[in-house]
């Protein structure tokens, strides 16, 4: 059986969690969630990047230790997390003591091996973004994203990344799907035009004291992102005695493989120097680098915790909820691509797709089968041509969900089933049960029967997005049977099944006044 590994970025602890970072956990979650119901066995880890100076200098702020502060944030993380119903299997912490110990081994092997020197740096340094620029990359005093760069000059180590340069651009050739979405192949491979530079991977302890210890030489500790990116090897037993077995479980074997989510901001560190990082360990590439695009503000921004405007998950749950938050951030987001968010923008998804499309759906069939048919789920659809033509709608429905999510496009996989649902609709437009159950309710039921049939199928695909709302739905319509299987099949309600109508399940929202 296929395994799906699949992780997050870890999270700087240095603010509380946002709506950038929930959208990396939620696609990650979804993602997860869908590959499961397929029937592959999944795991999923998301955390925290504790190290560095960035961190140290939030701890130092607020008169705190360093890990204090972490263990505080680490939690805030958890919580926001759990709000937004996301299942991870395991939650990452880089202070964790296996970890440093792991990464102390896979630094020690690149020493051995001679892949890491030591040399004087002198170039500029963004706290900001924790890299290294030369004097080419820093446009205006300022580095290529606009941030404050200071000049420093040290003994450091370094890792010869040059080293793999045209073995990484022949990797990503062969393998066209290691770089997601095209564009962003593309860019990286642009950036490979010019000459690579080995990678400095330590600070002084002098300036630096936060981080993990460098095994051969204790007056440094280990630059953040070498540490940070090895978690995703590291989280499934990666240099660990006695994990052997989980990493080829997770990791190496033919049928596994690590999914990174990531967002397009840290595309360098993850397809140029993680790949090489793992090159020069002699450890299997990751299956799939996806780099999705950003949430941005009302200027057309990044929403980000430097401009200020950040908004919380919270923020936008208390005014629709929670699982239409998670639907709105998979379907209205092309993955891969910005995407304006506002109020009104939510407002209307939500209604649209939720409020008037599945939940008018659910709540004229079931107020009609309470009426007419004393809450038992009428006999079996019809067979005209408009019913025929549903059914199979309905029938190649989840194979196209199944399609789409495997090629990371969750927002077209969820077209697909609003499409259907929309077609249920406009086919309960055309039979009007409501007037027909007057003068010949065995018609009515008929025609009922195919909208519960749509709800019951639109229901399973569309749990790993909604799990608590499809569940009480399905609940409602008495299904009990929620496999992906069951999403392929016409007509498995039984008749006489009991259908409860209860209060919407999505209710409209309204504007708020102040928006
Ligand atoms: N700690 C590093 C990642 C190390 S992974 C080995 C880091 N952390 S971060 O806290 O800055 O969060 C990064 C993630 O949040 C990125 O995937 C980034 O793109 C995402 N987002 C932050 N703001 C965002 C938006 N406005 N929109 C979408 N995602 C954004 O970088």
């Amino acid at each position: 059986m296929d395994r799906f590994y699949i992780t997050t970025p870890i999270y700087y602890p240095n603010a509380k969690p946002h709506i950038g970072t929930a959208y990396s956990t939620v696609m990650a979650d979804i993602l997860q969630r869908y590959h499961k119901l397929f029937g592959r066995e999944t795991y999923f880890i998301t955390g925290t990047d504790e190290h560095g100076q960035k961190i140290q200098k939030a701890a130092e702020d607020r008169g705190m230790n360093p890990l204090t502060h972490c263990d505080e944030m680490a939690e805030n993380y958890k919580m926001a997390w759990k709000h937004m119903e996301i299942k991870y299997d395991h939650f990452f912490r880089t202070t964790d003591e296996w970890h440093k110990r792991a990464v102390q081994s896979a630094l020690q092997k690149l020493w051995d091996k001679g892949e890491i020197y030591s040399d004087t740096y002198e170039g500029w340094y963004s706290v900001s973004e924790e890299i290294f620029y030369t004097d080419k990359e820093v446009i205006d005093g300022k580095s290529p994203s606009g941030r404050e760069v200071t000049r420093i000059k040290e003994k450091n180590y370094f890792f010869k990344m040059s080293k793999y340069q045209q073995q990484l651009i022949d990797y990503i050739n062969d393998n066209p799907g290691f770089i997601c979405p095209d564009v962003r192949k593309n860019e990286v491979l642009g950036f490979l035009k010019q000459p690579l530079g080995d990678l400095c991977i330590s600070r002084p302890k002098s300036r630096l004291s936060w981080g993990v210890e460098l095994p051969f030489d204790t007056e440094y500790v280990c630059y953040v992102w070498f540490d940070a990116l090895l978690n995703y090897a590291t989280a499934v037993g990666y240099e660990q005695k006695g994990k052997e077995q989980e990493f080829e479980r997770w990791w190496s074997s033919e049928n596994a493989g690590a999914h990174h989510i990531l967002g397009k901001d840290i595309l360098t560190t993850h397809a140029v120097y993680w790949p090489t990082m793992l090159m020069a360990l002699g450890v299997k590439m990751p299956k799939k680098l996806f780099a999705h695009g950003w949430i941005l503000n009302k200027d057309n921004n990044k929403m980000s915790k430097s401009t200020g405007d950040l908004a919380t998950p919270k923020d936008f749950s208390d005014l629709i909820g929670v699982e239409p938050l998670r639907y709105f951030l998979a379907s209205e987001i092309h993955f891969g691509n910005d995407a304006p968010v506002s109020i009104e923008i939510i407002v209307n998804k939500i209604n649209n797709d939720l409020a008037n499309n599945i939940g008018n759906l659910l709540s004229r069939s079931t107020n009609l089968i309470a009426k007419y048919f004393d809450g038992q789920c009428p006999g079996e659809s019809d067979t005209d041509e408009s019913t025929k033509k549903l059914i199979t709608l309905a029938e190649n429905t989840a194979a196209k969900v199944q399609d789409r999510i495997e090629s990371f496009d969750p927002s077209r996989a969820l077209e697909a089933v609003i499409h259907l649902l929309n077609e249920a609709n406009r086919f309960l437009e055309e039979k009007a049960p409501w007037t027909t159950a007057k003068t010949n309710t065995t018609q009515a039921g008929k025609d009922l029967y195919s909208a519960i049939e749509v709800l019951r199928i639109s229901a399973i695909l569309l749990r790993p997005v909604l799990p608590e709302k499809m569940a009480e739905l399905l609940n409602r319509i008495g299904c009990k049977k929620r496999s992906f299987e069951d999403a392929k099949k016409w007509g498995l309600t039984p008749s006489g099944t009991h259908m409860e109508k209860g209060q919407p399940l999505f209710p409209r929202v309204e504007m708020p006044e102040n928006a």
